[in-house]
Protein backbone atom coordinates (compact mmCIF):
# COMPACT_ATOMS: atom_id res chain seq x y z
CA UNK A 1 0.00 0.00 0.00
CA UNK A 2 2.63 2.31 1.42
CA UNK A 3 5.05 1.60 -1.61
CA UNK A 4 1.77 2.23 -4.07
CA UNK A 5 1.56 5.75 -2.72
CA UNK A 6 5.11 6.09 -2.27
CA UNK A 7 5.18 5.68 -6.41
CA UNK A 8 2.09 7.81 -6.76
CA UNK A 9 3.41 10.49 -5.35
CA UNK A 10 6.64 10.50 -7.25
CA UNK A 11 4.90 10.45 -10.39
CA UNK A 12 2.71 13.25 -9.66
CA UNK A 13 5.82 14.75 -8.55
CA UNK A 14 7.55 14.17 -11.70
CA UNK A 15 4.96 15.43 -13.56
CA UNK A 16 4.94 19.07 -12.26
CA UNK A 17 8.91 19.17 -12.78
CA UNK A 18 8.09 17.95 -16.04
CA UNK A 19 5.36 20.98 -16.43
CA UNK A 20 7.55 23.68 -14.75
CA UNK A 21 10.43 22.52 -17.01
CA UNK A 22 8.13 22.64 -19.98
CA UNK A 23 6.62 26.07 -18.99
CA UNK A 24 10.30 27.32 -18.48
CA UNK A 25 11.50 25.93 -21.81
CA UNK A 26 8.30 28.56 -23.50
CA UNK A 27 9.63 31.52 -21.62
CA UNK A 28 13.56 30.88 -22.43
CA UNK A 29 12.43 30.11 -26.32
CA UNK A 30 10.08 33.16 -26.50
CA UNK A 31 12.45 35.75 -24.73
CA UNK A 32 14.41 36.25 -28.17
CA UNK A 33 11.38 36.77 -30.25
CA UNK A 34 10.17 39.46 -27.39
CA UNK A 35 13.64 40.92 -27.71
CA UNK A 36 13.54 41.54 -31.43
CA UNK A 37 10.04 42.68 -31.83
CA UNK A 38 9.32 46.41 -32.28
CA UNK A 39 10.58 46.55 -27.99
CA UNK A 40 12.15 49.72 -28.65
CA UNK A 41 8.59 50.96 -28.42
CA UNK A 42 9.47 53.72 -31.43
CA UNK A 43 6.25 55.77 -31.80
CA UNK A 44 5.64 56.11 -35.16
CA UNK A 45 2.65 58.66 -36.63
CA UNK A 46 0.42 57.29 -39.51
CA UNK A 47 1.72 57.78 -42.91
CA UNK A 48 -1.21 60.04 -43.67
CA UNK A 49 -0.51 62.54 -41.70
CA UNK A 50 3.22 62.73 -42.13
CA UNK A 51 1.94 63.82 -46.14
CA UNK A 52 0.79 67.37 -44.09
CA UNK A 53 3.69 69.37 -45.72
CA UNK A 54 4.59 72.80 -43.48
CA UNK A 55 3.58 75.46 -44.86
CA UNK A 56 5.47 77.69 -43.45
CA UNK A 57 9.41 78.45 -44.79
CA UNK A 58 12.45 77.99 -42.73
CA UNK A 59 13.15 82.21 -42.78
CA UNK A 60 15.33 83.68 -39.33
CA UNK A 61 12.33 84.56 -38.13
CA UNK A 62 10.14 81.90 -38.30
CA UNK A 63 12.87 79.86 -36.75
CA UNK A 64 13.79 81.81 -33.95
CA UNK A 65 9.71 82.01 -33.35
CA UNK A 66 10.32 78.15 -33.07
CA UNK A 67 12.76 78.80 -30.91
CA UNK A 68 11.11 80.76 -28.55
CA UNK A 69 8.57 78.39 -28.28
CA UNK A 70 11.05 75.40 -27.81
CA UNK A 71 12.38 77.42 -25.03
CA UNK A 72 9.09 78.11 -23.25
CA UNK A 73 7.12 74.49 -24.02
CA UNK A 74 9.76 71.75 -24.78
CA UNK A 75 13.53 72.41 -23.38
CA UNK A 76 12.37 71.31 -19.28
CA UNK A 77 12.18 67.78 -21.08
CA UNK A 78 14.07 67.55 -24.45
CA UNK A 79 16.98 69.57 -23.30
CA UNK A 80 18.81 72.83 -24.97
CA UNK A 81 20.27 71.04 -27.71
CA UNK A 82 16.97 68.23 -27.94
CA UNK A 83 19.41 65.49 -26.88
CA UNK A 84 16.58 64.59 -23.95
CA UNK A 85 18.29 65.56 -21.18
CA UNK A 86 16.15 68.73 -20.14
CA UNK A 87 16.00 69.03 -16.14
CA UNK A 88 12.06 67.40 -16.03
CA UNK A 89 13.58 64.45 -18.26
CA UNK A 90 15.15 62.76 -15.03
CA UNK A 91 11.98 62.55 -13.22
CA UNK A 92 9.78 61.24 -16.34
CA UNK A 93 8.68 57.50 -16.40
CA UNK A 94 10.19 57.69 -19.77
CA UNK A 95 12.72 59.56 -21.09
CA UNK A 96 12.25 62.12 -24.20
CA UNK A 97 13.13 61.43 -27.71
CA UNK A 98 16.93 62.75 -28.72
CA UNK A 99 15.26 64.87 -31.07
CA UNK A 100 18.08 65.44 -32.76
CA UNK A 101 19.35 61.68 -33.65
CA UNK A 102 19.08 60.26 -37.25
CA UNK A 103 15.54 57.89 -36.02
CA UNK A 104 13.76 61.24 -35.43
CA UNK A 105 15.12 63.87 -38.04
CA UNK A 106 14.59 60.97 -40.60
CA UNK A 107 10.46 61.53 -40.20
CA UNK A 108 8.67 64.20 -42.32
CA UNK A 109 7.16 67.43 -40.77
CA UNK A 110 3.73 66.21 -41.20
CA UNK A 111 4.77 63.22 -38.92
CA UNK A 112 6.41 65.82 -35.84
CA UNK A 113 2.89 67.63 -36.40
CA UNK A 114 0.62 64.78 -35.74
CA UNK A 115 2.74 63.90 -32.33
CA UNK A 116 2.78 67.24 -31.06
CA UNK A 117 -0.88 67.27 -31.85
CA UNK A 118 -1.61 64.00 -29.83
CA UNK A 119 0.86 63.81 -27.81
CA UNK A 120 2.03 59.97 -25.82
CA UNK A 121 2.18 59.38 -22.19
CA UNK A 122 4.27 62.06 -20.51
CA UNK A 123 4.49 63.76 -23.94
CA UNK A 124 1.70 67.22 -23.79
CA UNK A 125 0.04 67.88 -26.11
CA UNK A 126 1.12 70.88 -27.64
CA UNK A 127 -0.95 74.37 -26.32
CA UNK A 128 0.32 76.11 -30.03
CA UNK A 129 -1.72 77.03 -32.52
CA UNK A 130 -0.94 75.45 -36.37
CA UNK A 131 1.15 77.77 -37.04
CA UNK A 132 3.27 77.86 -33.92
CA UNK A 133 3.67 74.42 -34.37
CA UNK A 134 5.02 74.19 -37.61
CA UNK A 135 7.39 76.94 -36.25
CA UNK A 136 8.85 74.75 -33.68
CA UNK A 137 8.81 71.67 -36.16
CA UNK A 138 11.57 74.15 -38.78
CA UNK A 139 13.40 74.89 -34.66
CA UNK A 140 13.79 71.38 -34.38
CA UNK A 141 15.09 70.69 -37.82
CA UNK A 142 18.13 73.04 -37.37
CA UNK A 143 18.85 70.73 -34.13
CA UNK A 144 19.81 67.88 -36.52
CA UNK A 145 23.24 70.02 -38.11
CA UNK A 146 23.74 70.57 -34.19
CA UNK A 147 24.52 66.77 -33.72
C1 LIG B 1 6.84 66.75 -20.04
C2 LIG B 1 7.95 66.47 -20.93
C3 LIG B 1 7.83 66.84 -22.39
C4 LIG B 1 7.51 68.06 -22.93
C5 LIG B 1 7.17 69.35 -22.20
C6 LIG B 1 7.58 67.88 -24.37
N1 LIG B 1 7.91 66.61 -24.68
FE1 LIG B 1 8.15 65.84 -26.53
N2 LIG B 1 8.40 63.99 -25.77
C7 LIG B 1 8.48 63.71 -24.42
C8 LIG B 1 8.59 62.27 -24.26
C9 LIG B 1 8.69 61.54 -22.94
C10 LIG B 1 8.58 61.72 -25.56
C11 LIG B 1 8.62 60.25 -25.92
C12 LIG B 1 7.18 59.81 -25.99
C13 LIG B 1 7.00 58.37 -26.38
O1 LIG B 1 7.75 57.86 -27.23
O2 LIG B 1 6.08 57.74 -25.84
C14 LIG B 1 8.47 62.84 -26.48
C15 LIG B 1 8.45 62.70 -27.85
C16 LIG B 1 8.43 63.77 -28.75
C17 LIG B 1 8.47 63.65 -30.18
C18 LIG B 1 8.47 62.35 -30.96
C19 LIG B 1 9.86 61.84 -31.20
C20 LIG B 1 9.81 60.47 -31.86
O3 LIG B 1 9.98 59.48 -31.17
O4 LIG B 1 9.58 60.41 -33.06
C21 LIG B 1 8.47 64.91 -30.69
C22 LIG B 1 8.53 65.30 -32.16
C23 LIG B 1 8.40 65.81 -29.58
N3 LIG B 1 8.39 65.09 -28.42
C24 LIG B 1 8.37 67.18 -29.70
C25 LIG B 1 8.07 68.03 -28.63
C26 LIG B 1 7.81 69.44 -28.80
C27 LIG B 1 7.88 70.20 -30.11
C28 LIG B 1 7.49 69.91 -27.56
C29 LIG B 1 7.09 71.32 -27.18
C30 LIG B 1 5.99 71.92 -27.91
C31 LIG B 1 7.57 68.80 -26.62
N4 LIG B 1 7.92 67.67 -27.32
C32 LIG B 1 7.33 68.90 -25.28
C33 LIG B 1 8.42 64.60 -23.38
C34 LIG B 1 8.07 65.93 -23.50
Amino acid sequence: MTATRTIATIGAHARSIMMTLAMLFTVIAMAPLHAQGPSDDSWVAPARAGQRANPLMPTTDVIKHGQELFHRDCEQCHGKAGRGDGPQSFSLEKHPADLASARVQSQPDGAFFWKVTEGRGVMPKATLGDKDKWSVILYIRTLAAAH
